[in-house]
This record gives C-alpha cells, structure tokens and sequence, in this order.
C-alpha cells in the first residue's frame, strides 16, 4: 500500500536513539554466544559508575528500574509491619516496589513546582512504622535531596533515590548517582538511555553491594568473578531469598553504546525542551515547567492544561499524528493502592488532572518540536476557545 502523503509525519511521544551503534553492539554479542549475565554487565556498570561519578559506591546491573526499587526497598529493611513514604504522584513502580516487600505505601503530596515530594509534607506522614521515604525525581525536576537527607538523618530513615527520569543530570552540581542514600536508574525502552530493558542500584555499603547480587540472582553466591568472565560454575550456595532480576549481556552491549552518546542526548533534549519553552510561553492556557533545563537530561517534557480541556486538547493532537501521554494518574486513584494511608493530597489531585506529556526525542529537530508547539498554539486559538 503507498502511503497516504497527504497526511504528515506522526510524531510519536517516545523515540529511542537507536542507531547503528546499539544494532551492532547488540548483534556482536548475540554472535559472541554468552547471551547471559557476563563481562559485558560489569563493562555496563563500571561506565554508569563512571558517568554519574559515584565514586566510592557500588553500580548494579539489574533487569529493570522496578527490579532494582524492589531490590533497593528490600535494603531499606521495609517489610510487613512498617510504612514507606512516597509521593502520591509517580510511577507505579515506586508503590509495587513497596507492596512487594510487604510494607505499606503512605502517599504524599508534591511541591507544586517541582512536583517531586514535598518534604516538610513527608515528614508530616512519619511515624514509628517508617522505614524509608521514595525520592523521586519528576521529569526536568529534582527532588529536594538536601531536606530529604535531613528528615531521614533525624528521623533514622532510609532513603530510595528513584533517578529513572534523571540519569545523566545533577543535583547542585553533583551527578545524580553520587550522593544519595540508595539510588536507582532505568534504561527501559523509553527512557532517555535505553539498554531495551535495564536496572541499576547504586549503594554505599560493601554489604549491601554483595546482598545485592545474591539478590538479583536467585539467592546464590555464585561468584560474580566467574560470571563476569562468561563463566559458568556449579559450585553455589543458596544464602538469602531471591529473585532472577539479572541483566544479559545483550542488554548491557546496547546500553554501553548509549552511554556513549550520554552527551550528545542531553544536549539534544534539553535543547528541544528550550524550544518548546521559547516557543509555548506565549500561548495563552499552558503552564509551563517551571526550569531552564540546565543541568538535566530530562527524561519528559509536560505542559499543564485547564483540567476539562485536557482530553480533547490530547485528541486534537492524536487526530494530528502527535502522541501524547499523561504521567500520571495518582497512586491513591489506582484500584490496588486506593486504602493505602495518605496525607492531603491537593497539589497531586490538581496536577494529576491537568498534566500532559508532549513529544521529547534524544534527536528532535526544531521543525518537529516547532510543529507540535503550532498544533498546540492552534488548539488555543480556535473559535470558542476562552
Ligand atoms: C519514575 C520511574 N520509576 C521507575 C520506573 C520503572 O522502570 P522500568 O520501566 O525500567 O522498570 C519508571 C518507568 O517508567 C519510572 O518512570
């Protein structure tokens, strides 16, 4: 069928860098025929330990952000009997994280520019059963992580850093990775780097970083050694619960070449995350994220909407071949979470309503950024629009 060129490109929400590099990457290892865990996970985690600078922490590979929060939940020592404070608006991931390990999520609000926790609300929130509180970084934003390490230091708290949306960005002028209590990265399919499918954890302590690849691998101490020269033993112990959380090797080829470009796709969104800035500010019914993108490799870009107009502002732009998302529905909404505790919840009940995510690609060229923010400007001019 010849494709109708009448209509215009469709410019979809996500889009992946994917270029020859991770194509070769991925297929040199499928040829190599050690399709598990092996060296080349530990070349993953020695290039994100030396991207966000971590220092004297620990980078491990795991399967996916939801594997390593789990995992990282499961150091927090939260279980059945104790509460984990978390932002009400986030990823599902945060709470199952939580709910997996037994404990109870407890749902914040968000500071209503950063939309990330608002802390002096967490800290209204804790109590004798608080473990641990999720730190996690919306979009462009960052959390307050200096208040966030105070409460935690006077309230004997852990804390779970969630980077998934700003690996690659920093804090006060230090990487995310390199500062926190337990943090984690995703490399899904969408996110700014993709290794297709990727965790990390990045932690402090030696007995941790050896309770975290028991973990990730089933319970055993097979001898991470071995593993990382493509070798097999027979020779393990069961020595804690576990789960098959590892990363292949195939996972990690791709992921090392994204991490090669960490420059060039953040110089890329941020500079189409300027444009839209430059190019909405003057339309007349959006918000705009309140940053200069500085620092950051930020993972969306959202603009705020009068609630009752959001869905068919999303329809306009669909009918236009613009993907959209909402990240996200509060947690408090969701079937599942909806008995959980929670303090008041004004700022993520009214951002939840009027929040949508606009097109954010590593590689955007101004024309396509500039033609969502035309479909954008045009849905607020036309005739009845206030
Ligand atoms: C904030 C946040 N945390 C955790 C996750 C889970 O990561 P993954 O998809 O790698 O499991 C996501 C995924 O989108 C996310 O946005």
């Amino acid at each position: 069928m010849t494709p109708d060129r009448s209509l215009p490109e469709p410019i979809p929400l996500y889009q992946s860098l994917v270029e020859t590099e991770e194509i070769a990457a991925g297929s040199a290892e499928l040829a190599a025929g050690w399709l598990g865990m092996g060296g080349t996970v530990a070349a993953f985690e020695e290039a994100v330990h030396r991207a966000v600078d971590a220092g004297g922490r620990s980078t491990v590979a795991v399967s996916t952000g939801h594997a390593a929060l789990h995992l990282a939940m499961i150091l927090t020592g939260a279980g059945p009997g104790t509460e984990v404070v978390v932002p009400a608006f986030t990823h599902l991931a945060d709470v199952q994280a939580i709910v997996a390990v037994g404990a109870e999520p407890v749902f914040c609000d968000i500071d209503p520019l950063t939309l990330c926790v608002d802390v002096d609300r967490a800290a209204e929130l804790v109590g004798p059963a608080t473990r641990a509180v999720v730190l996690m970084d919306y979009g462009p934003h960052l959390c307050d992580h200096e208040a966030a390490a105070a409460l935690a230091a006077e309230r004997g708290l852990r804390t779970v850093h969630d980077a998934a949306h700003t690996f690659g960005s920093a804090y006060h002028g230090r990487p995310v990775g390199s500062f926190s209590d337990l943090c984690i990265f995703s490399f899904d399919p969408v996110k700014a780097l993709t290794a297709i499918d990727a965790g990390v954890v990045v932690v402090t302590d030696e007995i941790e970083l050896h309770r975290l690849r028991h973990l990730r691998l089933l319970g055993s101490d097979l001898p991470v050694t071995a593993s990382y020269r493509n070798e097999k033993t027979w020779d393990y112990d069961a020595v804690d619960i576990g789960y098959r959380y590892h990363l292949s090797n195939v996972h990690a080829a791709v992921g090392l070449a994204q991490l090669a470009k960490l420059d060039r796709i953040r110089a890329g969104r941020q500079a189409a995350c300027r444009r839209y800035q430059e190019r909405l500010k003057t339309v007349e019914g959006v918000g705009l994220p309140p940053t200069d993108f500085d620092d950051v490799n930020p993972f969306l870009y959202y603009i705020r909407v009068a609630p009752g107009i959001r869905d068919d502002l999303r329809a306009h732009l669909a009918e236009r071949g613009i993907g959209t998302g909402i990240h996200w529905r509060p947690a408090q909404l969701h079937t599942r979470f909806r008995h959980y505790r929670h303090g008041p919840l004004p700022v993520t009940e009214q951002v939840g309503e009027e929040i949508i995510s606009l097109p954010l690609h590593s590689a955007m060229p101004e024309v396509v950024v500039d033609r969502v923010c035309d479909e954008v400007a045009a849905y607020f001019r036309r005739p009845g629009r206030a």
